[in-house]
């Protein structure tokens, strides 16, 4: 059996097809065959939600209906925030993981139970944070996805700052056989019901390999106070061997593309300031030493700051967006489903007896 075994990771095996999103030959991210970046330059987070959820761009009218619906859908039903009142929840991961498996759901139909789950982040973050904070709730308001998210993160409205974290949205959306997404699979390959397979994702998303690097990464950023000090930092890591969070991807070897992007907006927003140029010499130097790439992590994390949105939302605001694509890959698993269960090669004692 040996010989069949699959690199530890499942590093570089494909283990199925997916039409919803890859990396094609020139490292570009693509979803449903557009580029991401490219969608979060142009299209709204409803639109590009609805393209991978259910396939299609899509029509003025359709976009319009499914803002409504996200809308409609995203106030907190049942006890649940008399619950928060009780059960505080420190990690906001946690909330999303309890709140979402206890929320009273309406639709049945699988696709759209998605979305309403999906619906159901932000005010489940937003709520929970402020109910452990001593505040009041806030209700959602009559804008597009992202100024309400942002709205609920700052309690503050900043269409400006809205469609900045928007672009940022796009590009957490979705990113193939990614480790929540493929916890999610194995999941949905059960047939198990979409709630139980998202609680699956959530929380993988929370371990720091994967969700959890960009609040790291800006406790070391913020630090500095010279290029020096902050390329001594990255040197020490390396020599001693430690992972630098923000660095490295399983997929992109060379640049991730999400990565560059937001490097671009976040110069937008903050000019060549010590902070950007000790990010950019850190990227550089660790590019030389190492060829290891910054991945999106990177630079979200001080876009999120400069947006004045706190830290204790960055991984949950990765949730609000990436659940979308964990529903596309819902469906997907089940529309051409075999339950996915792999071997191993076991490496413990046999042919012991009992006393
Ligand atoms: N800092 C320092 N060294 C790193 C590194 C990092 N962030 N990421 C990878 N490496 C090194 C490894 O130590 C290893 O070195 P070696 O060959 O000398 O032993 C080599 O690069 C390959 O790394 P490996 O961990 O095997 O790559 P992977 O594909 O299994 O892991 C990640 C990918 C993302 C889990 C990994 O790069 C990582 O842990 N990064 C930091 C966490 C992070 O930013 N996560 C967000 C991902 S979007």
């Amino acid at each position: 059996m040996a010989e069949n075994l699959a690199p530890k990771g499942l590093d570089g095996v494909a283990v199925d097809v997916t039409s919803i999103a890859t990396t094609d030959n020139s490292g570009n991210l693509l979803y449903r065959g557009y580029r991401a970046i490219d969608l979060a330059d142009r299209k709204s987070f409803e639109e590009v939600a609805h393209l991978i959820l259910f396939g299609k761009l899509p029509s003025a009218d359709e976009s319009a209906k499914f803002r409504e619906f996200l809308k409609k859908n995203s106030a907190l039903g049942g006890r649940i925030p008399e619950i928060m009142k009780i059960e505080k929840q420190t990690n906001l991961m946690d909330s999303l993981r309890s709140y979402v498996s206890l929320e009273p759901y309406r639709n049945s139909e699988a696709g759209l139970l998605l979305a309403e789950i999906a619906s159901k982040f932000p005010q489940i973050i937003s709520s929970s944070a402020r109910i452990n904070e001593g505040s009041a709730p806030l209700h959602s308001i009559d804008g597009s996805y992202a100024e309400n998210l942002y709205y609920l993160l700052t309690e503050k409205k900043n269409p400006r700052y809205a469609r900045f974290l928007e672009k940022l949205l796009i590009l957490y959306m979705e990113h193939e056989f990614n480790a929540s997404t493929f916890a999610l699979r194995v999941a949905a390959s059960t047939l198990t019901d979409p709630v139980s397979a998202i609680v699956a994702a959530i929380s993988t998303l929370k371990g720091p390999l994967h969700g959890g690097a960009n609040s790291e990464v800006l406790t070391y950023l913020l630090s500095f106070k010279s290029e020096e000090e902050a390329l001594k930092f990255v040197e020490e890591k390396l020599r001693r061997k430690e992972k630098i969070m923000g660095f490295g991807h399983r997929v992109y070897k060379e640049k991730d593309p999400r990565a560059q992007f937001v490097k671009i907006e976040l110069k937008k927003l903050i000019g060549n300031t010590d902070v950007y140029r000790y990010a950019t010499a850190i990227e550089e130097y660790i590019w030389e030493k190492k060829k290891l790439p910054a991945n999106l992590d990177f630079y979200a994390a001080l876009y999120l700051k400069t947006l004045g949105i706190d830290e204790k939302f960055y991984l949950p605001i990765f949730a609000c967006s990436r659940v979308f694509g964990w529903g596309a890959h819902y469906l997907e698993q089940q529309a051409d489903n075999k339950i996915i269960r792999p071997l191993s090669v076991y490496t413990g004692p046999t042919g012991l007896t009992l006393e």
